[in-house]
């Protein structure tokens, strides 16, 4: 969690740090700080709590002006979000910043404490600086001081680590929380995502667990988890499609929803051959293995979770294969048992966070036939430590409510349902043939949902003065609504609850009145005249209903019944389409009660702690 960023130059350093720490906001805002050493040969920093704009404002009314640097954005685990809890946390000589949480700092605070060490913060961080300037004592090098440190660490980080008395160098740790190297030209940087370096430079060199850096201007050395000496290679990194700009949208969250039409096409494109999904998408060796699987066990975290929720409709459905799908907080502490040729598939936006890239190391233990990464970043720990991986192609998802990244998430799962089903040979006739043309035709299906933007937002207005909804949904649509209803959760602060309709009489039914609005989504299917009869339910007791419907589904506008007719689509791929109106209507909900929709509070994009 949290964003590092480091720099070691000839130039001032300053706006490099917070230019990166700027690109790094989705990892955490909640605080932020800077320390330089400074061309007066001092060590100094600045720390604001709330967003990187702050400590930026803060630093034109006093400027640091330094050739070598670290900075922080926060999400606060161990502490509130205040300026003494904020990074860079200093020791005498030594400033220190750090991603991940050190488990034994309680025991660590009280040795240190009783060494005269005093600490002015809450965090677990603060431990780190005062133990290296500690080890310092008995080790003149900062970096062999730092490899000492880390020895009595337990937990997870990536640190980066600077001190007056050694001004020519950054040094960094990483062991569960990444890092990467930026290579310059007579300057060097280091970063937790390779985005934060993006403006100076194009090179880059991965750190392993493990690993510890000496980051100089002009050298990098590099020892792995056996203090042997390594080279890590150094990789060009080209994207072009990285704009970070709204273009003409209000908000980026707005701005990725519309972009689903063209990201779910490039996530088809070249995977799709006449009448068959192309099996060798998810890797050369994919054929062979999935012909061996039996069972299916998905693990996720947040939207990816509910991603891994429809799909299980998809591989029993269609492929008849047994699924079971698990957050991976929970998963990785489960004592499992693993069914013989066990597909193991986690599902990640990001493919950094903490618990599901610890789930799949566990995995490895536990004897599943292969793993597999549905991924949005291709240079991610997720896809490094997979052996097959399907990346998706949503591009850079900056709004930290997760949309675009949802919707080609489980366009990959369809192909890996229709995959295992045709080399397994347990599809029905006919069907892959159809939803690969359905599948074609998506994007132009989604682009009419997304046409339906100001009828959503005329919607919007029903919500705005509550405070509890519900989503229902049946079938593979109950992952819909608990999808739809995380959305108004994270951007709108709504408290909302999604249940599959059925369940509405064991329980929920009990909270509707006409100030708890009720949304559903309807697809024609065979479930339909099931979720009639549960609506009525919801009408017969004064609740407002939000209906998004099939337009053959035959629902009509009526008192406390607002329909909203959806294009028709096939049942197989209605979870993707109805994905669009609960995203939209989120959306408008969050802008009316003026949220913070692309930064909500209390959450981050990319949750590298536990
Ligand atoms: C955070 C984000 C969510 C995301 C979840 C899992 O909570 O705010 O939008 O769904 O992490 O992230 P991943 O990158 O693994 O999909």
């Amino acid at each position: 969690m949290c964003g590092i960023v480091g720099a070691v130059a000839e130039r001032n350093i300053t706006p490099i740090l917070i230019e990166g720490l700027k690109r790094l906001e989705y990892r955490g805002y909640d605080s932020a700080g800077v320390a330089v050493f400074t061309n007066a040969g001092k060590l100094e920093r600045l720390r604001r709590p709330g967003k990187v704009s702050e400590l930026d404002q803060a630093l034109a009314g006093e400027p640091l002006v330094g050739r070598l640097g670290i900075a922080h954005t926060r999400w606060a685990t161990h502490g509130a979000p205040c300026e003494r809890n904020a990074h860079p946390h200093f020791s005498g000589d030594v400033a220190v910043v750090h991603n991940g949480i050190i488990e034994n700092h309680e025991a660590l605070r009280e040795q240190l404490k009783s060494l005269g060490y005093v600490f002015t913060s809450d965090t677990d961080t603060e431990v780190i600086a005062h133990l290296l300037n500690h080890k310092l004592k008995d080790h003149n090098d900062l970096t062999a001081a730092l490899k000492a440190t880390v020895k009595e660490l337990h937990g997870a980080y990536g640190l980066a680590v600077i001190c007056a008395s050694q001004p020519d160098r950054v040094v960094a740790a990483r062991s569960g929380s990444p890092l990467v190297i930026g290579l310059g030209l007579g300057e060097n940087f280091l970063a937790s995502d390779q985005l934060a370096l993006r403006q100076v430079t194009d090179r880059f060199m991965y750190l392993e667990e493990g690993d510890i850096a000496d980051i100089r201007r002009d050298s990098v050395a590099i020892w792995d988890v056996n203090g042997n000496s390594v080279e890590r290679e150094a990789v060009q990194y080209r994207d072009g499609a990285e704009a970070a700009d709204k273009g003409a949208f209000r908000h980026f969250m707005l701005k990725e929803i519309h972009e689903q039409p063209a990201v779910v096409q490039r996530t088809l494109e070249g995977r799709l051959g006449d009448k068959q999904v192309l099996v060798n998408a998810f890797g050369p060796q994919a054929a062979e293995l999935f012909a061996k699987v039996r069972n299916v066990q998905i693990v996720a975290c947040g939207t990816s979770y509910h991603a891994g929720m429809v799909a299980r409709y998809w591989l029993e459905e269609l492929a008849g294969i047994p699924c079971q799908v698990e957050v991976a907080s929970e998963f990785r502490y489960r004592k499992v048992v693993v069914q013989p040729d066990s597909l193991f598939v986690t599902i990640s936006q990001s493919g950094e966070t903490a618990d599901t890239l610890a789930a799949l190391r566990n995995a490895k233990e536990l004897g599943f036939l292969a793993s597999l990464a549905i991924c949005n970043v291709s240079i991610s720990s997720l896809v490094r430590e997979s052996d097959l991986t399907l990346l998706t192609q949503a591009g850079r998802e900056i709004g930290v409510a997760s949309t675009k990244a949802f919707t080609t998430q489980l366009v990959g799962l369809l192909l890996l349902t229709l995959s295992l089903g045709q080399v397994r040979g347990t599809l029905a006739p006919g069907v892959e043939a159809t939803l690969v043309e359905e599948l074609r035709r998506l994007p132009t299906r989604l682009g009419e949902a997304l046409a339906m933007d100001s009828t959503v937002e005329k919607v919007a207005e029903l919500f705005a003065d509550k405070n509890h909804t519900l989503f229902l949904g049946r079938g593979a649509q109950y992952p819909v609504a608990m999808e739809g209803s995380l959305k108004l959760k994270e951007i709108s602060y709504i408290h909302a609850e999604a249940y599959p309709a059925g369940e509405l009489k064991h329980g929920p039914l009990a909270l509707v009145d006409d100030d708890m609005p009720v949304v559903t989504v309807a697809p024609n299917n065979e479930l339909l005249e099931k979720l009639k009869s549960n609506l009525q339910e919801v009408r017969a007791r004064g609740g407002q209903l939000i209906v998004f419907a099939d337009e053959k589904a035959g629902m009509v506008n009526g008192e406390g019944t607002h329909v909203i007719n959806m294009p028709h689509i096939h049942d197989t791929l209605s979870p993707i389409l109805y994905t669009i109106p609960l995203q939209l209507l989120s959306y408008y909900v969050a802008v009316l009660k003026g949220t913070d929709v692309d930064q909500p509070r209390n959450l981050a994009k990319s949750v590298t702690v536990e």
